[in-house]
């Protein structure tokens, strides 16, 4: 199955959401990514639940949703409601894992944890089972257009094999610095989902990008 394709939207141009998710359909992408940071986890502020909805209204694309935020526990059903399909929490801000894990998916939507550069895989040992998504983070969080973080592939690897020995089958993300350059091999390590801002919306043209990272991404 070929992986999906998710453009983060961080660094396009949001004047017109109906019209990105117009091209974003056209183009091929399979999901959008849709960063939400507090300036209080990491240094940059984006926007929070009336964009979502904004881009719910705009698309039926799924809406994967990146919590980049502290007590993100507190606005689940928010997010939910509002129209994320996949709901990411960081590991480094969840004091019960367990609990807010399982209110994503009661709240209807999928559940994913994110693990920054720092954060070894192994920290995911007792908690794995209640995650649809793992989101391995290759730059550190905050902004767009960093480079990759090649240490990332081991811990594709290493993911792997703790699902496999748990019997678990995660859909393992990659994001930060994904693009062309990257793309096949990431694929082919065993990432499921890539999310890809600055290669599509800084390119020239951003649909020939699309269709160039949907090739690279079949296995
Ligand atoms: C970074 C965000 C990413 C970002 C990726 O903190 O989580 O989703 O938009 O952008 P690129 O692909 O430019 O690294
Ligand atoms: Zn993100």
């Amino acid at each position: 199955m070929a992986a999906v394709l998710a453009p983060s939207i961080l660094s396009a141009d949001l004047s017109d959401i109906r019209g990105l998710c117009q091209n974003l359909e056209q183009w091929g992408a399979d999901a959008i990514h849709l960063d939400v940071m507090d300036g209080v986890f990491v240094p940059n502020f984006t926007f929070g639940i009336s964009i979502v909805r904004a881009f719910r209204q705009a698309t039926s694309l799924p809406l994967d949703v990146h919590l980049m935020m502290v007590h993100p526990e507190k606005y689940i059903d928010s997010f939910v409601a509002a129209g994320a399909d996949i709901l990411t929490v960081h590991y480094e801000v969840s004091p019960h894992l367990h609990r807010t894990l399982t209110r994503i998916r009661q709240a209807g939507a999928r559940a994913g944890v994110a693990l920054n550069p720092h954060t070894p895989v192994h920290a995911l040992e007792a908690s794995l089972q209640w995650a649809d998504l793992v989101l391995l983070m290759s730059v550190s969080p905050g902004f767009g257009g960093q480079a990759f973080i090649p240490e990332t592939f081991e811990k594709i690897r290493r993911l792997r094999q703790l699902a496999e020995q748990k019997h678990l089958d995660p859909i393992i993300a990659v994001d930060g610095g994904v693009g062309p350059h990257n793309a096949e091999a990431l694929t082919q390590a065993g990432a499921r989902l890539l999310v890809v801002g600055n290669a599509i919306f800084k390119a020239e043209q951003p649909a020939a990008v699309v269709q160039q990272l949907k090739q690279s991404m079949q296995r």
